[in-house]
Parts: C-alpha cells; sequence; structure tokens
C-alpha cells in the first residue's frame, strides 16, 4: 500500500531518512515510535509528498509518487487524511468549518448533505456541541479532536496520524485509540500512526517500528515488540514503565 524504497532525506546537514526501507500493508494500522527527533513527521510527510526524498522511491498502491505532478499527485493525495501534529486548525473558522473544508474544497457535495455529514463527524468525536466555537475557544484536546474529524471527513483510504493522543487526558486519548482501531476493522483503512503513547501504541498497532539513526530499528508486532532485546526499545519501553511482561513497574517500593 505504502512503500519506501531506500529513501534518503537530508534536512540540516543530516540524514534524517538514512536509505530507509518500509512497506506498509493494505488495512493494518501501523505505528510509527522513537524519540523526538528521529524523523517521524519527516516519514509521514514523505507519504503524501510534503517532501520528497533526495534519494530513493515512494510508491502508493504501487504507483511512484516520488515525481509525481499535477493530476497524478492529486490522485495520490486524495487517498490520504492527515492529522498534522498540533491539529493545524484554521483560527478563523469555526470548527465546524473547518471540518466541512475539505468537502466544500474538494467536492460539489451539496450543503445540507455537508453540514449533515460534519454533524456526524463531530459527534464521532465528541464534538457535537462545539461545532460554532472557534478553534481558540477550545482546548487543546479539543482541537486535537477537531482536526481528527477534518481527517476523516472525506472517508479516505489511508489516514496518517501525527501525534493523535498527545496532550489528551488518558480517557479521551483511549476514546482517540478506539477510533483509529474502528476506522481501520470498520472500514479497511489504512493507519499510520506517529506516537509516543506506548499504551496507544501497543493497544491498536497490527505492527510497530522503531525508527532511529534514519532507519527501521526494529519492526514487529505489539507482542514481540515489548520483548524485543534491542537496547532502544528496552529505553522506550522503560522510559514509560512497561516490562517485558507488558505490565506496569511501579518504580516505588
Ligand atoms: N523542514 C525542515 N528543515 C530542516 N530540518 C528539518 C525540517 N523538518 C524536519 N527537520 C529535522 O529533521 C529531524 C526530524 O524531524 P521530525 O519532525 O521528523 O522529528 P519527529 O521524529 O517527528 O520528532 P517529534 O517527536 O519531536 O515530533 C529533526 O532534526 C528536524 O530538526
Ligand atoms: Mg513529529
Amino acid at each position: 500500500m505504502i512503500e519506501f524504497r531506500n529513501v534518503t532525506k537530508l534536512l540540516g546537514g543530516n540524514a534524517v531518512l538514512d536509505n530507509l526501507n518500509l512497506t506498509i500493508k493494505q488495512g493494518e494500522v501501523f505505528v510509527i515510535v522513537g524519540t523526538s527527533g528521529a524523523g517521524k513527521s519527516v516519514t509521514l510527510k514523505h507519504m503524501v509528498r510534503l517532501m520528497t526524498p533526495d534519494e530513493g522511491n515512494v510508491y502508493i498502491k504501487g504507483e511512484d509518487i516520488t515525481n509525481a505532478t499535477g493530476a497524478d499527485l492529486e490522485r495520490a493525495r486524495e487517498r490520504f487524511g492527515y492529522l498534522f501534529q498540533g491539529g493545524a486548525l484554521l483560527a478563523w473558522l469555526s470548527v465546524m468549518d473547518n471540518v466541512a473544508l475539505p468537502l466544500r474544497e474538494k467536492t460539489d457535495m451539496p450543503e445540507d448533505e455537508i453540514i449533515s455529514k460534519v454533524r456526524k463527524t463531530l459527534a464521532l468525536v465528541g464534538l457535537e456541541d462545539d461545532g460554532d466555537k472557534k478553534p481558540s475557544e477550545i482546548s487543546g484536546g479539543m482541537q486535537k479532536r477537531a482536526g481528527l474529524a477534518r481527517a476523516i471527513i472525506r472517508e479516505p483510504e489511508i489516514i496518517l496520524y501525527d501525534e493523535p493522543t498527545s496532550g489528551l487526558d488518558p480517557v479521551t486519548s483511549r476514546t482517540i485509540d478506539t477510533l483509529i482501531d474502528d476506522m481501520s476493522e470498520n472500514l479497511g483503512v489504512t493507519s499510520v500512526v506517529v506516537t509516543h503513547d506506548l499504551h496507544s501504541a501497543l493497544a491498536i498497532g497490527d505492527r510497530i517500528a522503531m525508527l532511529g539513526g534514519g532507519k527501521i530499528v526494529e519492526l514487529a508486532t505489539p507482542d514481540e515488540f515489548i520483548v524485543s532485546d534491542k537496547p532502544e526499545v528496552q529505553a522506550f519501553l522503560e522510559s514509560q514503565y512497561i516490562t517485558k511482561e507488558g505490565s506496569w513497574e511501579r518504580k516505588k517500593s
């Protein structure tokens, strides 16, 4: 579905992606973890050609988008919904208008259908009463959920989630996890989730990839991931107090 072949990307003199190879299968929830600056957001940006590789190629459904332009690029991008890190809502539009934007800009759906679709999607993310508010009038977590509503409004084949649960309380985080899982189970959406939240990663991932040094340092199912003997993975698990048995470890005795 999404394939990176020998992708190298230099930024600020560093190979942020260093000969990266990656294959994401149709319908799976593919989770990407890694320390801050590891290149997770850069990887997502390559999938929609917001960034282009210096070397190597990116394929979407077998189609090489590395040098795609015009209608070809547009068509490739149509397949995606993108929840940006930080939400990226337009400050001068209401929540409802933000969520409606992709429909108004990219489809000729009649306005009454748009409104009803937006209402349904806002309800899905628990914002049914907040459509008339401006982004500045709602909390960070609500902005995140509004961004999510906008990412899924056109029912894309692939959804890229950049830190969907960061800054959210644990209860809301689990609601978002459930939503991501439902999108994949019920609608067959292919999901790529960048997260620091290991609980999310282990709960919803079909496979988890850990990025480091511009490469994949581990690629495993959640069950395999927690028993990985790679030092980077163990450090990451320990930082969130998860043991090899997958249980919480209390530091104080
Ligand atoms: N447009 C850019 N120009 C120059 N350097 C960039 C650019 N975008 C990203 N970088 C650099 O590439 C590296 C990877 O950035 P990226 O945003 O992918 O990190 P990340 O893994 O998403 O981190 P975080 O968890 O903090 O979001 C960083 O060192 C960053 O400074
Ligand atoms: Mg990032």
